[in-house]
């Protein structure tokens, strides 16, 4: 496998993806980071002991991060095979079109673009393009999430009864500081699109697709157009009932998943930022079905986490051609989730899913005026 060369774009939440590549030098070479504030870029080389050069001046020394400010400029002078996009949500679509047009394989931060129907142009630029786009989902590489899709998969937990989800954050004046959170134009929605996306794309990506919702949210902890907190209610498509809640209001920050199956009850910890790490607790319906539990994990080696885990398993995929880790689908159908619950909030009514070109939601996220289209 010969390595991928990368530059991320982005240095906010993309200084956690530059030190994950520099985690995995075999498959990954960061070759440039690229951030309208430079010092902020340098600060995050700095941090992470990265020798750096500027890249206006075309002075790359060799092994060195060349930083650049300009994303058109890096995507014409830089040798790139993948561009990792983790600027605001509102660039995402552009930014990834441009990359894949200009032949690079794409990696971009959620919420991957604000209306299905920018999900299927997406989709189809990709295609046309030989190249591959992969959304983020971090929060799928984790041991204990990965250990109940084994128990799952391997037919142990049995049929799925009730999932409930709670994602309570906290989120204050500081936070909102940054201009593009907060509002629609930008953020593209709030606690449901930002914060509780990671869990909620577990639970269909563990149990499968939605088939209704029923919705209410509300803005009450900040000053700003994006909703903070919501209720949830669903059936997905193998007849389970799940429940989701989520603020930006609690003092003491948990995400919580938990999942009663015929045959054993998941449940993961409370760490608010990697509910899908170790300790989940596994508790089984027999004697019997405990051995298979423990029999089954026994040997279970989770791989890579998090970002590393995604990256790698990118890199392994692109060698092989197999599915990537987290596809364009499955972006697609965390939005598809968020526009049935914006639907359902705005009208009252429950939303039956799927979410077709024929729906108002398919090229309104939002159906308030204002919302991004
Ligand atoms: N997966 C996760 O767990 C996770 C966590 C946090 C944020 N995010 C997502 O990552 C994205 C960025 O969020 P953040 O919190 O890092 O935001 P941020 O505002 O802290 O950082 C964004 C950076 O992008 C830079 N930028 C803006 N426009 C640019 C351009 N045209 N070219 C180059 N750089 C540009 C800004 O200068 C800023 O430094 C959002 O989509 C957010 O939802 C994901």
């Amino acid at each position: 496998m010969s390595r991928l060369r990368v530059a991320v774009v982005g240095l906010g939440v993309g200084a956690a993806h530059v030190h994950a590549y520099t985690t995995l030098p075999e498959q990954f070479e960061l070759v440039a980071v690229c951030d309208l504030d430079t010092r902020r870029a340098g600060k995050v080389c700095e941090r992470l002991s990265l020798d750096t050069t500027g890249g206006s001046s075309g002075a790359n020394r060799a092994g060195a991060v060349d930083i650049h400010s300009d994303y058109a400029r890096l995507l014409a002078e830089a040798d790139l095979d993948v561009v990792d996009i983790c600027t605001p949500p509102h660039l995402h679509f552009s930014q990834s079109r441009a990359a894949l047009e200009s032949g690079r394989h794409v990696i971009c931060e959620k919420p991957l673009v604000p209306s299905l129907a920018q999900v299927d142009a997406l989709a189809a630029i990709e295609q046309q393009s030989g190249r591959r786009l992969m959304p983020i989902f971090q929060y799928r590489f984790g041991a204990g999430v990965l250990k109940l899709r084994h128990l799952i998969e391997s037919g142990i937990a049995g049929r799925a009864y009730l999932t409930t989800v709670e994602t309570s954050w906290l989120r204050g004046d500081d936070y909102y500081a940054v201009d593009w959170r907060g509002r629609f134009d930008t953020e593209l929605g709030g606690v449901l699109l930002t914060h509780a996306i990671h869990a909620h794309d577990m639970v269909t990506w563990l149990l499968g697709p939605v088939r209704s919702v029923f919705a209410r949210t509300t803005t009450r902890v900040n000053p700003i157009e994006t909703e903070d907190c919501a209720a949830i209610s669903l059936e997905l498509h193998d007849g389970s009932l799940a429940s989701f809640s989520a603020t930006l209001g609690s003092q003491t920050e948990i995400s919580r998943l938990r999942f009663c199956f015929e045959n054993l009850t998941a449940e993961s910890s409370l760490a608010p930022y990697t509910p899908c790490f170790d300790p989940w607790t596994f508790v089984a319906a027999s004697p019997e079905i405990d051995a298979e539990i423990e029999n089954a994990l026994r040997d279970f080696d989770p791989g890579q986490q998090l970002y590393a885990g995604q990256f790698a398993r990118f890199a392994a995929a692109l060698d092989s051609g197999d599915a990537l880790p987290v596809e364009i689908s499955d972006a697609r159908a965390a939005l598809e989730l968020a526009t049935a619950m914006y639907h359902s909030n705005a009208t009252g009514q429950a939303i039956e899913l799927p979410i077709g070109p024929d729906h108002a939601g398919y090229t309104q996220l939002h159906p308030a005026a204002g919302g991004p289209s």
